[in-house]
Parts: structure tokens; sequence; C-alpha cells
């Protein structure tokens, strides 16, 4: 299989850092391809911005824009790994969506009055996400976010949905929790 992880954290002594290093020994060591872009690590730039919609509309890719889509290209899956902040994605992973996924390569606008059509649909994707609160009291935000990344963003580009993992009470469980989560990534990512 070929992977493209988007991982977005700013610090490597994170808990979703070692989840990272952990999941790309581990698909690396079974045989997988593996492409890891960590946005903070490259410096991505997450702002779409009024020169991106006037090359866009040019048909004139930006750069940076170009050298992400090059490796969703390249994909089978993608797994998008973040902490969950405010109840969504961190902002430079939900300007890596902005930007990447653009019009004319992840959906395109063909009829009239209709919804856009995906231009994505050999991919499929998982979402790894740590949480500060508990599961269980995580619930109704992770319901939210399963609509939004299944319902919306799934849906506009025609990626197929794949496994979405919640991790809970990140920062208060202990270190011997926190390695049973990577564990638990692992075996996710074995079957
Ligand atoms: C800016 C910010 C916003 C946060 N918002 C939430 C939130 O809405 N819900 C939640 O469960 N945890 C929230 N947290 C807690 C993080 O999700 C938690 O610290 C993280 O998952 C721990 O994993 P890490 O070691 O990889 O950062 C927030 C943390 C930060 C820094």
């Amino acid at each position: 299989m070929k992977y493209l992880i988007v991982f977005a954290h700013p610090n490597p002594a994170s808990f979703s850092s070692s989840l990272i290093k952990a999941l790309c020994d581990h698909l690396v060591n079974a045989g997988n391809e593996v492409e890891l872009r960590d946005l903070y690590g490259i410096g991505f730039n997450p702002v779409l911005s009024a020169d991106d919609f006037s090359s866009l509309a040019d048909n004139k890719v930006p750069e940076d824009i170009a050298t992400e889509q090059e490796y969703v290209k390249r994909a089978e899956h993608i797994i998008f790994v973040f902490p969950v902040w405010w109840g969504g994605m961190p902002a430079i992973m939900k300007g890596y969506i902005d930007r990447v996924l653009s019009e004319g390569f992840a959906y395109e606008y063909v009829d009239e009055g209709s919804n856009g059509n995906g231009l994505l649909s050999h991919l499929t994707c998982s979402m790894i996400c740590a949480t500060g609160l508990s599961s269980e009291d995580f619930q109704t935000a992770q319901d939210a976010m399963k609509v939004i990344a299944e319902g919306v963003i799934c849906g506009f580009t025609g990626i197929k949905p794949g496994k979405q993992l919640f991790y809970g009470s990140v920062p208060t469980v202990s270190d011997e929790v926190r390695k049973s989560y990577i564990q638990e990534v692992i075996k996710e990512f074995s079957e």
C-alpha cells in the first residue's frame, strides 16, 4: 500500500509525535511505501490567499500546493494525524485541506446548479486524533468531526472514508495507557 501521512503537531515531545514515529516505522517494516508530510516541519503555509485564488483561476497551481498535490497523486491511502484543538483540526491541517484539496484537483463544478464532482475517488483516508477530553465527554464533538470528515471533506472530494480513531484523556492518562494507544493504532494498521 502507498501511504501518505499528513501530520500536524509542533511539539516533538507530544504523544502525537511518538505515535507518528511508531506508525511510520511499523508501516515501512510491513513493506508499505510511506511518505510523511510533517506540516510544521516543512513550514507549510496554511493560508488560502487572494494570490492563490487568482493563480488557480488562471489554471496555475502555486508551487507549494503543486508539491503537496504530487504526494496526494502518488498515494492510495492518506492518514491524517493530529491533536484535537477546539473541537477540530489544528489550523495548519485545516489550511492544508483548504489549499491542497483545491478546485480542479480535488473537485470540479460541472453542471449548473449541481454539487461539485469529487475527483479523488481512487483514494481512501483515515484520521487519527488525540483528545484532551475523555472518550465519553468527547463523543458529541467526535460525532461532529466525523460529519465534517466523511460528509463534507470525503463527500466533496470523492475520497472513501476509512478508519477514524480517537484516543481520549491523552494529557492525563499514564505512560502505559499512552503506549497502549499507540499499540492499538499499530494493530488497526496491521489488518
Ligand atoms: C489549543 C488547544 C486546544 C485544545 N482543544 C481541545 C478540545 O477542543 N477538545 C479536547 O478534547 N482537547 C483539546 N485540547 C487538548 C489536546 O487535544 C490534547 O492536549 C492533545 O490531544 C494531547 O496530545 P499531544 O501530546 O499529541 O498534544 C486542546 C489543546 C490545545 C493546545
